[in-house]
């Protein structure tokens, strides 16, 4: 099986104490796997989660930025200021940001360049609001918005998390034969358009111990972006390990 890219979105989940002790206890009880681990702590904790994981193969996200290095933004963090302190991944254009936050695609264009430019790898989040407006034009359309002017060889360092939106945190995921295709789907968009092959495309939405290693053991699934679950050390380790 090829490696796997596996992302912990903590959301607005976790103090500080609580970030810290989740990886301290993540680092004892866990054995390696081949896997690639992302945690995304909220943005105060990603510092000391750092710290703990500096002499592991575990990586660090954030789950949002700006779009403009610096500047009279106020409450707003950088690309530049999380590479700066080691963060490797952002998350961007998650539904809860375009629901609650009114995030365009226009705005996450803006987030997803700046980022590239300052060396984060990108998890650009789409996906279907309903089961029934299942339209994969509407994801192309997203996906081609908020790539608009990404430079080829930056290609490299994309993530597209195929999100259903009615799945996310409704304890009902899509079936992973479904996700499969619609991954497929979306890397021979990316082939078409703009001739770069194989984007890594993940599956997140109501993920859990049972149902993960059914979409990690699909072969156009990278990997899989987790949210309540990874909540649980005991939960996240059964999905991460082998
Ligand atoms: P969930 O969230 O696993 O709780 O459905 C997934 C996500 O929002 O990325």
């Amino acid at each position: 099986m090829n490696k796997k890219t596996i992302i912990a979105n903590w959301k607005m989940n976790k103090s500080l104490a609580k970030s810290i002790n989740f990886a301290k206890n993540l680092i004892k009880n866990y054995y390696e796997t081949d896997n690639n681990i992302v945690i995304c702590p909220s943005s105060i904790c990603i510092h000391d989660v750092l710290k703990i994981f500096s002499d592991t193969n575990i990586s660090v996200g954030a789950q949002n930025c700006f779009w403009a290095d610096r500047g009279a933004y106020t409450g707003e963090i950088s690309a530049e200021m999380l590479h700066e302190i080691g963060v490797e991944y952002v998350i961007l254009g998650h539904s809860e940001r375009r629901t609650y936050l009114s995030e365009t695609n226009e705005i996450i264009n803006k987030k997803i360049l700046n980022s590239l430019e300052n060396n984060l790898k990108v998890i650009l989040c789409i996906g279907e609001k309903t089961r029934q407006n299942n339209n994969i034009n509407s994801i192309f359309t997203d996906i081609e918005e908020c790539l608009k002017s990404v430079p080829k060889n930056s290609f490299n360092d994309i993530i597209v998390a195929y999100e259903p939106v009615w799945a996310i945190g409704s304890g009902v995921s899509l079936d992973p034969e479904n996700a499969n295709i619609i991954c497929e789907n979306i890397q021979e968009f990316v082939e078409n358009k703009y001739d770069f092959c194989n984007i890594k495309t993940i599956y997140g939405g109501s993920l859990n111990p049972e149902n993960s290693k059914n979409f990690l053991n699909q072969p156009k699934i990278d990997g899989i972006l987790v949210g309540n679950a990874s909540l649980d050390l005991n939960k996240f380790i059964k999905i991460i390990s082998k």
